[in-house]
């Protein structure tokens, strides 16, 4: 059967990881979180006290940083590791979340994520989520998908999302890191998010996971069997 790429961006904290998870799962394709690998990056860059404004900085942390997923049976999907050390747990801590985009405006940053997510996807069957996935990344790829919801429905599940993990949670806190960093994430001059021309949108605020995976399903199939 013939296997497709399918793109899923939008903004922060719309479910994009969690749509692109269930795709992959049912189509028995490879999921790949892109925002988990500028995220390791962000958290290399604190952790070492590094400035990513600094291009000297910026050098020397992409030259020592390799990035690779494993996966987690436990889990049922896949962990990010940075240097051979697994790191999913730092990588969504509020420090890292208040600082990500900026690391992710860089250029350099940018080239060097891009060309690893391009890697080894020449047998397709992939679903990728992020913010220049079908500008950028994978601009042929055969489903894009631009996902949106209600700013305050994403406030309420990232909220309970850093509950489920046994992490502390202020809605307030969420809301101002939620609006910074779709800011900074669409006014960036290097790959700024936007829908590509031929992405699909779809707003899933009133939809439950079910629901938003069927209707995906339903265009992946038709892209698949044409
Ligand atoms: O999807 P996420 O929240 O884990 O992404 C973390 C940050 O990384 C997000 O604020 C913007 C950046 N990002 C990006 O610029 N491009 C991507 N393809 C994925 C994420």
């Amino acid at each position: 059967m013939k296997k497709i790429i399918i793109t899923i961006d939008g903004y922060s904290s719309c479910g994009k990881s969690t749509l692109a998870k269930q795709v992959a799962k049912e189509l028995n394709y490879v999921f790949v979180d892109s925002g988990a690998m500028y995220r390791a990056i962000a958290y290399y860059f604190i952790k070492n006290n590094l400035n990513w404004e600094n291009p000297a900085d910026v050098a020397s942390a992409l030259s020592n940083i390799s990035l690779e997923f494993e996966y987690n049976h436990e889990k049922g999907t896949s962990d990010i590791l940075m240097n051979g050390e697994n790191v999913e747990s730092h990588i969504r801590e509020m420090y890292v979340n208040d600082k990500v985009s900026e690391v992710a405006a860089i250029k350099e940053i940018r080239e060097f994520t891009v060309a690893e997510q391009q890697k080894g996807t020449i047998n397709k069957g992939i679903v990728m989520d992020g913010r220049d996935i079908g500008t950028v990344v994978f601009p042929n790829a055969e489903l894009k998908i631009f996902l949106t919801a209600d700013p305050e429905e994403r406030v309420e599940r990232r909220y309970n999302q850093l509950l489920s993990f046994g992490k502390e949670a202020v809605r307030d806190e969420i809301r101002k890191n939620l609006e910074k960093r779709d800011y900074i994430d669409t006014h960036r001059e290097v790959s700024p998010l936007r829908k590509a021309d031929d992405a699909v949108i779809l707003d899933n605020t009133d939809l439950t996971t079910q629901e938003q995976l069927e209707i995906v399903l339903g265009w992946a199939n038709e892209k698949i069997n044409s």
